[in-house]
C-alpha cells in the first residue's frame, strides 16, 4: 500500500474531460491494490489566464514541485491561436512547467494494436507490428532559444543545444533501446543545422557506452516519409524539441487516433504525464473525446512510480475497450460510445479484471467526484 499525491492539471477545452476519467481510472487502481491516491486539482492553461491572467500561476506551480507526480490533460484555446499579438498565450504555462520542472525528456510510444489496424488510414500491412518509442529532447532548441523582432520588421527564433542538453536525454534514450530491441534513430537535419551536427557528434561519443545497441542516422525529411512507408524498422527514435514535436503528430497516424498517444515527461524530479494531443476546442462537452490517451498516460505515471503491474493492469484495460470495440465515435462511427462510457468500461474493467459483467448502464458507477 503506497500514498501519492497526484497533482490534476486538467486544463482547456476537452482536458477536464479525459482527465476525469483516466483519476476514475486511477481510484479503481487504488482500490482494487489498495493504495491511497490523493488528487488536487489545479488551474492552468487558457482557464488560469481567465482566472488569475496567468497561464501558470505560482500556486499551481508549487503544487506541481511537491507532487509525486503531474498528469496533465491538454491547454489551449482558439481565441489565442488566432491572435498572434495575445501578450500571454495558455502554451506559455505549459512551456515554463517544462522548464520549472527540468522535464527535459518526452517520451511517446507509438504502437499499432492489432484491432485497430483497419482504422488507420495507412495500409494494415505497412503499420502491423509497429512499436516505436519517441524520445522528444523537451527544454531545450528552437522552442527555448531566443525570439523575437528585429529592427526591420523581420523575426527570429534562435536554435540553441549544449552538448548536456543533448548527453542527458540521449542517455536514456540508449538506455532504453537496451531494454528493448537494441536499436537507436537519431533523427536531425545535420546536412543544414550546425546544431544537429553537434547532436551527431554528441550521440556517437555516447554510442561505445552502448555496445549492444545499434545507432543509425537519419534526416528529419527522410524520416517524415520512413515513418510512415516502413515505421516497423524502428525501435527508438531520439530527437530534438521541435522535430520531435512533428515528427510525433505524424506517428499518431499509425495508431489509428491521436486519442490514443500518451506521453511522459521526465527529468530530475516531479514528472509530467499528458495525452500527446491537443485541447480539440470544437470537441468540448459533447462526450465525443476519447480518454485513452490520458488513460494509457496514467499507466505511464503508475509505471514511473514503481507501480509497475498496477500499470499493466490499466494497459489490459485499455485493451479489453479496443478489442471490444467499446470506442469513442472516431474510431467506432457506427457504434459511438461517449467519453465516460469509455473511462467507466476501463475502470470497471481494472477494479475487477473483467469479473463482472460491464454495461453502459451500470457506467455511472463508480463515478468521480474528485475533478
Ligand atoms: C505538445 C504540444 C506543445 C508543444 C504545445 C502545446 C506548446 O504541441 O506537447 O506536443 O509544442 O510542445
Ligand atoms: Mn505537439
Amino acid at each position: 500500500m503506497v500514498t501519492k499525491n497526484i497533482v490534476v492539471l486538467t486544463g482547456d477545452g476537452i482536458g477536464p474531460e479525459v482527465c476525469r476519467q483516466a483519476v476514475r481510472v486511477l481510484e479503481a487502481v487504488a482500490e482494487r491494490c489498495g493504495h491511497n491516491f490523493r488528487f488536487t486539482a489545479h488551474p492552468m492553461g487558457a482557464c488560469a489566464i481567465e482566472t488569475t491572467g496567468n497561464p501558470l500561476p505560482e500556486s499551481t506551480l508549487a503544487a506541481c514541485r511537491a507532487a509525486d507526480a503531474v498528469l496533465l490533460g491538454a491547454i489551449g484555446d482558439p481565441k489565442y491561436d488566432n491572435d498572434p499579438t495575445a501578450p500571454v498565450r495558455p502554451e506559455q504555462g505549459l512551456l515554463r512547467l517544462r522548464q520549472e520542472l527540468g522535464l527535459f525528456a518526452n517520451i511517446r510510444p507509438v504502437v499499432a494494436y492489432p484491432s485497430l489496424l483497419k482504422h488507420s488510414p495507412l495500409r494494415a500491412e505497412r503499420i502491423e507490428g509497429t512499436d516505436l518509442l519517441i524520445f522528444r529532447e523537451l527544454t531545450g532548441g528552437i522552442y527555448f532559444g531566443a525570439k523575437g523582432r528585429d529592427e526591420h520588421g523581420g523575426a527570429y527564433d534562435h536554435c540553441v543545444y549544449s552538448r548536456a542538453e543533448i548527453e542527458r536525454v540521449a542517455h536514456l534514450a540508449f538506455a532504453a533501446a537496451g531494454t528493448r530491441r537494441n536499436q537507436l534513430t537519431l533523427i536531425d537535419k545535420a546536412n543544414v543545422l550546425e546544431t544537429s551536427r553537434l547532436w551527431r557528434e554528441v550521440v556517437r561519443e555516447l554510442a561505445p557506452a552502448y555496445p549492444a545497441v545499434a545507432v543509425d542516422y537519419l534526416f528529419v525529411d527522410n524520416a517524415a516519409m520512413q515513418i510512415i512507408m516502413n515505421p516497423r524498422q524502428f525501435d527508438v527514435i531520439l530527437t530534438e524539441n521541435m522535430f520531435g514535436d512533428i515528427i510525433s503528430d505524424e506517428a499518431s497516424v499509425i495508431a489509428g487516433s491521436l486519442g490514443l498517444l500518451p506521453s511522459a515527461s521526465l527529468g530530475a524530479g516531479v514528472c509530467l504525464f499528458e495525452p500527446v494531443h491537443g485541447s480539440y476546442p470544437q470537441a468540448t462537452g459533447l462526450g465525443i473525446a476519447n480518454p485513452l490517451a490520458t488513460i494509457l498516460s496514467a499507466a505511464m505515471l503508475l509505471e514511473h512510480l514503481g507501480l509497475v503491474e498496477e500499470a499493466a493492469l490499466v494497459r489490459e484495460g485499455v485493451e479489453e475497450a479496443l478489442t471490444n470495440n467499446i470506442l469513442t465515435p472516431e474510431l467506432n462511427p457506427k457504434a459511438p460510445y461517449t467519453t465516460e462510457q469509455v473511462g467507466s468500461y476501463v475502470a470497471f474493467w481494472v477494479r475487477d479484471s473483467g469479473e463482472q459483467q460491464w454495461s453502459a448502464s451500470n457506467a455511472a458507477i463508480g463515478a468521480s467526484t474528485i475533478i
